[in-house]
């Protein structure tokens, strides 16, 4: 006997996402991104997402739907992202997904959009190994949770930027760099050139009586910046591979050693890496090579799945329903602050 198929929607941000899980299995994954509609303006424009998700949110649910081979009336729950978030986006998910609900008469179920990036690895890995440190690093989060029991136990927020994401230090830096966007995988690509002790970038909030699981990263856009004005009032040419594999090392070297910290202050044996930025090269070599030396099994879903997606959230409802939580009011609302 097969398990309740669940449908997934997240509109959180600039990604329209709608997947359908069945049984902890990924039966589709659709996912409709406003990216380039927000390039021009150098950041995500509110408005302009809103807009994108009403215009998405149809033909994305009808594209996952007939990936999973299903009709609307075959569901038997939806699962949405009710926070946080950029409160247009998450309206338009959720007045969506309300329609679809009622229409069909199956349960509701608001979900974290967090505990949506921590399950999208049981899609790939299977049951998530409990408790587990979950480092999520991308354009918009920073954050290094500690998951006892995903569905019962509220996550423990270990730490968090204080200041700019992972993902946004990458992007501004490779700008710095004259690097084209997005940063990230520009940086990651110029990287490969360079020599990574070529400069001495600082390890922001590292030192003894520093906050271990806090992270703070416009101090390295800063150095980045002055040392790119030291060669320019110099006249002489930017050795950005150089620059780039050492701000590399620097993010890298920050992220691994506080994630790691984490699994030995908690006892946890498993780390799992989300967000676009896991798929830095030198984050996941440096995370492997940790993890490995303190016998930590590392856990690295695939990009689709990394970065916002609604087969995420349908995750999270999955486990919801088999776990016996009861759904949401049909009052619903969003909390585009949501704590965890
Ligand atoms: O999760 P994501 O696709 O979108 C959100 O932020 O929601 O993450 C995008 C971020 C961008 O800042 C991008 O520069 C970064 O992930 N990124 C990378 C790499 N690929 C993407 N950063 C470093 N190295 C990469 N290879
Ligand atoms: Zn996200």
């Amino acid at each position: 006997m097969s398990g309740p198929v669940v449908l997934g929607i997240e509109s959180s941000c600039d990604e329209t996402g709608a997947g359908i899980v069945r049984d902890g299995k990924l039966l589709a994954h659709v996912v409709a991104s406003s990216m380039d509609e927000h390039a021009r303006f150098g950041g995500v424009v509110p408005e302009i997402a809103s807009r994108a998700h009403l215009q998405a949110f149809t033909p994305v649910v009808r594209q996952a739907l007939a990936e999973a081979g299903l009709r609307l009336g075959q569901l038997d729950a939806v699962a949405v992202t009710t926070g946080p978030g950029l409160s247009g986006a998450l309206q338009v998910g959720l007045a969506g997904a309300k329609t679809l609900a009622y229409a069909t008469g199956v349960p509701l179920y608001g979900v974290h959009h967090l505990a949506g990036h921590v399950a999208a690895d049981t899609l790939e890995h299977g049951p998530l190994p409990e408790p587990c440190v979950v480092l999520i690093v991308s354009g918009g989060h920073t954050s290094l949770l500690l998951v006892r029991d995903l569905v019962r136990e509220p996550i423990l927020h270990l730490g968090d930027t204080l200041d700019d994401a992972a993902g946004e230090c990458f992007d501004k830096v490779a700008r710095i760099l004259g690097l084209p966007y997005p940063g990230g995988p520009a940086i990651d690509r110029a990287a490969k050139a360079g020599d990574p002790d070529a400069v001495a970038f600082p390890r922001p909030l590292t030192k003894a009586g520093d906050d271990p699981y806090a992270f703070s990263f416009s101090g390295l856009k800063t150095a980045a910046a002055r040392w790119a004005e030291q060669h320019r009032l110099r006249g002489a040419e930017l050795p950005v591979a150089d620059g780039a594999a050492a701000l590399q090392e620097a993010v890298a070297d920050v992220l691994t050693r506080k994630a790691l910290r984490a699994c030995r202050d908690h006892d946890v044996r498993t780390l799992i890496v989300v967000g676009g930025v896991a798929a830095n090269s030198r984050v996941r070599a440096l995370a492997e090579q940790r993890c490995g030396a303190a016998g930590i099994e590392l856990r690295v879903p695939p990009m689709t799945l990394c970065t916002d997606n609604g087969a995420m959230i349908a995750a999270v409802g999955d486990l919801l329903v088999r776990s016996g939580a009861g759904p949401a009011p049909l009052n619903v609302s969003i909390d585009p602050s949501a704590p965890l």
